[in-house]
This record gives C-alpha cells, structure tokens and sequence, in this order.
C-alpha cells in the first residue's frame, strides 16, 4: 500500500469538477506490462512494452519495480551504468533506493520520494538498496520512468533533483474518493515539485472502491494511466482495467477513471499512475543506455562512454559488503 496517505482526505483541495462541454477521452489501446528482471535481478513490469513509441511521446520506458517482500540479502539493484540524452524518474512508492551518480548528484529516496535525474550531455549512475535494507530484506515498490530530451537539450548539463514526498501536492476529488499526488506539472493550480525541461505531468492516485476520478488534462498534452495495483475501469465507456496494464488515451479534456466496487482486501483501492507531455516530436535513436537523435549520435555515445568521457566511479563511492553494489 502506498506510503504515502493522509489523515483526513476531507482537509486536501478539490479537483474541481469537469464542465458540460469538456470531451472525455477515450481508450485508444489498452496493454499488458510483461514482467521481467533489472538491474542485478530485481523483477520489474515493462510498462510501455509494445505501444508505440510515438503514441508514447515525451515519455520512452517505465518500469514498475516490484511491488516485492524481499528476504533478507536478497534485495537488488543496480551496477554502475552510463545514460545521455534524457532524464530518469525514479519515484519509490514503498521502500528505499539509494543513488549516486558521477556528477556529484545522489542521495537516498524512500516512501513516496522521487529522485529526477537529468542525463543530458551524459554521466554515470547507481542504483541499489541501501546495505541495511540489504541485509533486513522488506517491502520495495518504485517506479523509474524514462522522459525524453528534445534535441536542444540533450547536451545539457546533468541535474539531480531530490524530491520530498512532503512536497508532492495532494488533492482530492469532490467526495474525497481519490487521493492525488501531483510529482511533476499542475493540477487546479497546484503543482508539482518536478523541474521539467519539456512540458509534462506525472500523478500517483489512489481511487477508493466504487468512487471515480475526472481529471483535468491539457488538451496539448498525450495522456497515459497505468495501473500499479487493483481493479477498475477507464474512459466513458467504462473499459475494465486492471494491475500491470497500460492504456493510451485519444484526445480531449478530461481522464475519467472508475475504482471497482470490489478490491483485493490487501489493497486501499485502484492505484494508477497518470502521465501526459507534450510531444516532443523529433527523430528518436536509441540503443541500451543512450537516447538520441541520430544513429551517429548514439554510436558517439558509446564511443565517448568507452574512452571515459561520461564520467568516471566517484572516489567516495563505496561497495556493499558481498551483497551487492557490484562495480561493473
Ligand atoms: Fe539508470
């Protein structure tokens, strides 16, 4: 269940309500994340396996991590890797992540936190648990999304932003049946603590059993929900939805999104993650790590990692014990 709640719903600001001539959006396709290994080998849901890349647009990868219990020594992360070209979401719903990156940027991120980090021109990163979650086992559940750089960007200088969950903006519908949490772009006039280099949204909402969301979307921006856990139904012709699926949406107003009456009884409700940006629309090269715009760019990309240039293993970095953090 998500760590992040609120005591007394009734206290957030309201989504106000859709108006009359607002269009709902409809389904365009709906799509399920086959489940594999990241990383070490923890079990990751491919979010946006087989959608289009185009209907995907700013957006290019989503992983949902876990949800897992892990066992004592068994949780996992990630050996040293290079990126360039885009920015990486890592938004940890339960649970601890640590980073660090070869720019100087890292920290650690747990329960509701999110760590959003720009690669631009390029570095090198980590990403693992931390050794005493190592060696406690528990709960992890995350998400890292993959947003595109438009073409201007892409050499820009890495960032790091530490996300609170403290600053993520709540808000709730007008029976209080939703909890939304705004990450990145505006809702109602609250947003989001992301820095954005290219216009998006990123929401985290918990729908209580039979209450429906309809939320406000930008008419200039592609919307996308994927489903973290639960049971419901989408658009205005109720289209069933449920955990692991991913639905693009046609063009409109507003997101309409129904929790079904029935819940698993471990979960608070639907759990959805709601995304939209405005198309960068430019010629996408990618291979591994890198995201480019040509194939020649992507080919200096992992000449320029090769000789070093993205970056180098800060000295202060340290490996946990023999249960992880391998330097490879
Ligand atoms: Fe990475």
């Amino acid at each position: 269940m998500p760590a992040v709640t609120v005591a007394d719903i009734t206290t957030l600001a309201r989504v106000p309500e859709a108006g009359p001539t607002d269009l709902d959006r409809r389904v365009r396709s709906v799509t399920t994340a086959p489940t594999g290994y990241e990383g070490e080998g923890f079990p990751v849901r491919r979010a946006f396996a087989g959608v289009d890349l185009r209907d995907l647009d700013p957006f290019l990868h989503m992983d949902q991590m876990g949800e897992v219990e892990y066992a004592p020594g068994e949780p996992k992360g990630t050996a040293w890797h290079p990126h360039r070209g885009f920015e990486t979401v890592t938004y940890i719903i339960d649970g601890t992540f640590e980073h660090m990156d070869s720019h100087g940027g890292g920290g650690t991120i747990s329960d509701g936190d999110t760590q959003w980090m720009t690669a631009g021109s390029g570095l090198l990163h980590i990403e693992r648990p931390p050794e005493a979650l190592v060696a406690s086992g528990g709960l992890f559940h995350g998400l890292q999304l993959w947003v595109n750089l438009p073409r201007a960007e892409k050499w820009s200088e890495p960032k790091y932003q530490d996300l609170r969950a403290a600053e993520a903006a709540l808000l709730t519908t007008a029976d209080g049946g939703a909890l939304i949490r705004v990450i990145a772009g505006e809702l109602a006039g609250h947003t989001g603590p992301g820095s954005t280099r290219t216009p998006m949204a990123m929401m985290h909402a918990t729908i209580s059993p039979g209450a429906q969301l309809r939320l406000p979307w930008r008419r200039d921006f592609n919307a996308l929900v994927y489903v973290l856990s639960g049971a419901g139904s989408i658009g205005p012709d109720g289209q069933p939805i449920e955990t692991g699926q991913l639905v693009v949406l046609g063009p409109g107003d507003v997101i309409t999104v129904n929790g079904a009456n029935k819940q698993e009884s471990r979960l608070a409700g639907l759990d959805v993650v709601v995304l939209g940006g405005r198309p960068i629309q430019e010629p996408v090269a990618w291979a591994g790590p890198f995201v480019m715009n040509s194939k020649a760019e992507v080919l200096q990309a992992f000449e320029d990692y090769q000789k070093g240039k993205l970056g180098v293993i800060p000295a202060s970095y340290v490996p946990h014990g023999d249960l992880g953090g391998a330097t490879s």
